[in-house]
């Protein structure tokens, strides 16, 4: 069972935010914070907007590819079509980017500022279907307190 109290994980993401604005600072404390609380997540991280394409940002893991063109794979497809992808079976997700062999979900959650999608949360499970809507809600609210938290440029 993975349950989660998403409204305290919430309020501790604004406490560690509160009066810091500092965009990398803010999503290295979000990803550490992330991967100490969730059960069952191999990778939890960001991947940021940079010249037309989405680059590694801060996380917590292995090692994971750098680049992803926009439309391609599970963050690309997130990041284009500005639509959270709840992935039950990565290995049936058509392009998906294997960083991990391992995993097999994966939750990518679009990140907006002024409108338009700036990075995306990116969370991976080696369980299949690990993630729920509680998640989705809950992931969501998260992904929004780092939009109203952060200077995104
Ligand atoms: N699986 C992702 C790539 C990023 S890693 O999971 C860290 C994708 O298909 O976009």
């Amino acid at each position: 069972m993975n349950v989660v109290n998403y409204d305290l994980l919430n309020a501790q993401l604004s406490g560690l935010l509160h009066e810091e604005h500092d965009t990398i600072a803010n999503l290295a404390n979000a990803s550490a914070l992330l991967y100490q609380i969730l059960p069952d997540v191999n990778w939890v991280g960001f991947y940021l907007m940079k010249n037309g394409e989405l680059i590694l940002g801060p996380f917590q893991g292995k090692v994971a590819c750098m680049y992803i063109a926009m439309g391609t794979g599970v963050c690309g497809t997130a990041a284009t079509s500005d639509q959270i992808q709840c992935v039950d079976d990565v290995h049936a997700y058509p392009g998906h980017i294997a960083c991990d062999g391992k995993t097999n979900s994966e939750l990518v959650i679009p990140i907006h500022a002024n409108g338009a999608v700036v990075a995306v949360l990116d969370l991976d499970s080696m369980r299949p279907a690990r993630f729920t809507e509680a998640d989705v809600q809950g992931l969501s609210i998260f992904a929004k307190i780092l939009e109203d938290n952060c200077l995104w440029k």
